[in-house]
């Protein structure tokens, strides 16, 4: 078994979008209205958008990949691109999506301490990142990565308002 992950460039916009899109659709569909689904999936994943993150420079995405198959993929936030005003000694974990048949293999994990060996390298304090409080298996998996709920925000999922909780793990 080998595991390799790599930063995303703009020339990985096509699949970025691909992988996006599915692992959204996979992990959200039965929970949430088409209509919502849509309006979402248009907003954050169109082309447009995709690129624009990608060119930011605090931005960052990762894929991973698991015996030369693309798995899942990372995106982490620092400074303004922070979806929260948290401040600079933040890094936050905006994205963290493996594909369903890879789930539970350990690349959730891999993803994860990616994020941190990043906000290591950058001096930051802590991770953050907002996951719906219906997600209940993120929930456990953050949990068990030692993150703590430390607030709420919300996040919209087309014109439905939902509750984000807020969970950090502290960096020593
Ligand atoms: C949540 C997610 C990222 C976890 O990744 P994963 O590859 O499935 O998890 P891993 O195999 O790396 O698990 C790491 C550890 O967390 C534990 N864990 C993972 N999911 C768990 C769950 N639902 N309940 C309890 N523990 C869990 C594992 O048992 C493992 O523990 P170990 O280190 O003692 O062996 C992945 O399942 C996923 O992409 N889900 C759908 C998308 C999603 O919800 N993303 C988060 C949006 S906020």
């Amino acid at each position: 078994m080998t595991v390799k992950i790599k930063k995303c460039s703009v020339e990985d916009l096509q699949l970025l979008q691909e992988i996006s899109i599915e692992t959204f659709n996979d992990t959200f569909k039965d929970q949430n209205s088409p209509e919502n689904m849509k309006a979402y999936l248009e907003r954050a994943f169109n082309a447009n958008q995709l690129e624009q993150d990608l060119s930011n420079v605090s931005s960052e995405f990762y894929f991973i990949y698991f015996n030369d198959e693309l798995a899942g993929y990372l995106k982490v936030n620092r400074n303004d691109a922070q979806s929260e005003t948290m401040g600079d000694e933040s890094l936050e974990i905006e994205r963290i999506y493996v594909r369903y048949k890879f789930q539970g293999k350990g690349i959730g994990k891999y993803l994860l301490n990616k994020a941190v060996e990043i906000a290591t390298r950058h001096n930051k304090k802590r991770v953050w990142l907002g996951v719906w409080e219906k997600n209940e298996n993120a929930i456990a998996f953050y949990k068990k990565m030692d993150f703590v709920q430390t607030g709420n925000h919300s996040f919209y999922m087309g014109d439905d308002e939902q509750v984000d909780f807020i969970m950090t793990k502290a960096l020593i």
